[in-house]
């Protein structure tokens, strides 16, 4: 996951640089009126005094994306040691990459997170004096200046000073104040549907366990405005409010909404859970083979954790051995399809997968009563059989022309226009791009397309609005790009 969106950071910064130059209104007017706009900087020690006055340059908007997480936004290593103002806090258990998160320290309303003071009072500051601050010059601990290069810096310290904001305007207890979901279904229809489809559930920023959709983040008040006015670290694609002047109104309105979708798909999440289910609720693998292999001789090649995958033994066309894992093959295992089982009930399906109905097809060790209703969900109602839409020798039955300006309005962000952004073998040192899966593994490409792929942020055409006509279509677009 990292890699991608290192990977889109690269691709699209430029797109980002260009878009955030519009200077954005600073906020003066909002931020408290106790506060000084300008504080002497009287704190540094006179070496280190920044020259006040000094007009820094840079991104206010690219600041307060590296505020919510600037591992993600500059794609650097994660530092190895715990942030020094934690530890000399002693404030408990954390993970070393959060330690030094702005964010966890002084919070999305910028308040404090206990132990830590809050920063709104910075609001309107001298940005060299901010500037100063996140070179340790009023504590050596609390210098950033190892992490990040200057520039990002910078960008952070005009963020703090002109953009920062009391966020009870637009949210109270975690209430947008006065927001109409109505106006702020248009906003979101025009600028997130795209990406996030109809109903939010596009794409699932979690495990499949615990799913996270912009419904679930919008609970959180601050959280979710501070998203929406600076846009998402590492996706420079996801606009930033501030660029688009939204009002403090808009973001009521858009918050309102969002606090009215659903917060949970459990047809696609179990459908991830299908591809495979380690990677999907993130648990341990199983180690030894699943207790069915051993009745099969003609499949060698998989041991431990991949046999216990549903897609190894039902295939990726849930056809089992009368379809692509047929005799013959180099899949074959002889287990049976589950397309005719897509008619049992929740029960029975249940009774398949926690081992009443086989002992040995038991998989309640690992799931939970929910991933069992999630995986149930899938084969009732997200399970397709894919004959009409990929023919006996593999090629796709649909509209390529179609299927590209479906590919161009969401699937481009992520693996370029010929699909070799992203490359899936990297690990093993080899070639697979979204054009060689589509072509030799059509299938597989229809069930991501469809249901999303774990773990991968990676968006499900089904909660996109789209048909299985509209994947195929895709599927006809990407069998003409490069398969190597
Ligand atoms: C581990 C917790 C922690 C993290 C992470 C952290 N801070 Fe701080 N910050 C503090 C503490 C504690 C203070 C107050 C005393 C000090 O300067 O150490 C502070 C003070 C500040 C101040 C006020 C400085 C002043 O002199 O008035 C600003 C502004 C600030 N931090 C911004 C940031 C930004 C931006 C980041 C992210 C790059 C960040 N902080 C990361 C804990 C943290
Ligand atoms: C160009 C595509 C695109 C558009 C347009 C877009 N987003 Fe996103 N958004 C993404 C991607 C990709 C992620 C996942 C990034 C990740 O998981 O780190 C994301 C993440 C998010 C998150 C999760 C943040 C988190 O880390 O918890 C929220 C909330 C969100 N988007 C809301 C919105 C809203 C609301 C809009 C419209 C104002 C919008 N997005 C527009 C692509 C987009
Ligand atoms: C190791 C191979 C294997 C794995 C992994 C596996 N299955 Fe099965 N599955 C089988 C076999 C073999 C049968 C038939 C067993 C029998 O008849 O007692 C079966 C039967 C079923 C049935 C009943 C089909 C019917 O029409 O009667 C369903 C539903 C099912 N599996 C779903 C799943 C799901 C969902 C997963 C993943 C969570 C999964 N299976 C994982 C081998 C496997
Ligand atoms: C937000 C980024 C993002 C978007 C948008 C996106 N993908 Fe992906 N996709 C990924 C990532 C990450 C991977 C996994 C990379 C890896 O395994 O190394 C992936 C993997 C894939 C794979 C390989 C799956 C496998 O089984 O290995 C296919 C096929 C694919 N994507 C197709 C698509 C299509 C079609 C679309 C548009 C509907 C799309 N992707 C949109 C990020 C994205």
């Amino acid at each position: 996951m990292k890699k991608l969106l290192v990977l889109a950071g690269v691709l699209l910064a430029v797109t980002a640089v260009l878009t955030s130059c519009g200077a954005p209104a600073a906020t003066p007017t909002t931020a408290p009126s106790t506060v000084p706009a300008t504080v002497a900087p009287t704190v540094a020690p006179a070496t280190e005094a920044p020259t006040a006055g000094l007009e820094l340059s840079g991104d206010s908007i690219r600041g307060g994306k590296l505020y919510n997480t600037w591992l993600e936004e500059t794609g650097a290593d994660a530092p190895t040691e715990l942030n020094p103002v934690w530890k000399a806090a002693n404030a408990g258990d954390v993970s070393i990459e959060s330690s030094w998160s702005c964010v966890t320290c002084h919070g999305f309303d910028y308040q404090g997170v206990k132990p830590f003071a809050g920063i709104l009072s910075d609001a309107g500051k001298d940005p060299n004096v901010i500037l100063a601050s996140l070179k340790g010059a009023t504590d050596k601990n609390h210098d950033f200046s190892s992490v990040l290069d200057d520039q990002a810096l910078t960008d952070l310290a005009l963020f703090v000073s002109k953009e920062m904001k009391d966020p009870s305007a637009v949210v109270v207890d975690n209430k947008p104040v006065n927001g109409n979901a109505d106006n702020g279904k248009t906003l979101f229809d025009n600028t997130c549907k795209d990406c996030h489809g109809p109903q939010g559930l596009g794409i699932n920023f979690e495990s499949d366990r615990q799913p996270e959709y912009p419904a679930t983040v919008a609970e959180n008040g601050p959280k979710i405005l501070h998203k929406l006015r600076f846009g998402q670290p590492g996706v420079p694609k996801m606009p930033a409010g501030i660029d688009n002047s939204w009002t403090d109104q808009n973001y009521s309105d858009v918050i309102a909404y969002l606090q009215t979708l659903p917060k949970a798909s459990p047809v696609t999440e179990g459908g991830r859970m299908y591809d495979n289910w380690v990677d999907a609720l993130g648990v341990d693998a199983p180690t030894t083979d699943q207790p069915l292999w051993k009745t099969q001789k003609t499949n060698t090649s998989l041991s431990g954790s991949d046999t216990w995958l549903c897609s190894t033994c039902h295939g990726f066309d849930y056809k089992g051995k009368d379809g692509i894992n047929a005799q013959g093959s180099e899949n074959y295992t002889g287990f049976p399809g589950i397309l005719d089982a897509q008619k049992m009930s929740d029960a029975e399906l249940t009774a398949w997968l926690d081992g009443t109905k086989n002992k040995d097809h038991d998989f309640k060790t690992y799931f939970n009563s929910d991933d069992l209703a999630r995986m149930v969900a899938f084969i009732q109602k997200g399970m397709i059989d894919h004959a009409p839409y990929i023919g006996a020798d593999g090629k796709a039955v649909g509209d390529a022309t179609h299927g590209k300006v479906l590919y161009t309005s969401i699937c481009k962000i992520c693996h370029g226009d010929d699909g070799k952004s992203i490359n899936f073998a990297a690990d093993e040192g080899g070639t697979e791009y979204v054009g060689t899966i589509a072509t030799n593994e059509p299938w597989g490409f229809m069930h991501v397309g469809t249901v999303g792929l774990a773990g991968a942020q990676m968006p499900a055409g089904m909660n996109l609005g789209w048909s299985a006509q509209d994947i195929a279509d895709v599927l006809a677009w990407a069998q003409t790009l490069p398969t190597k």
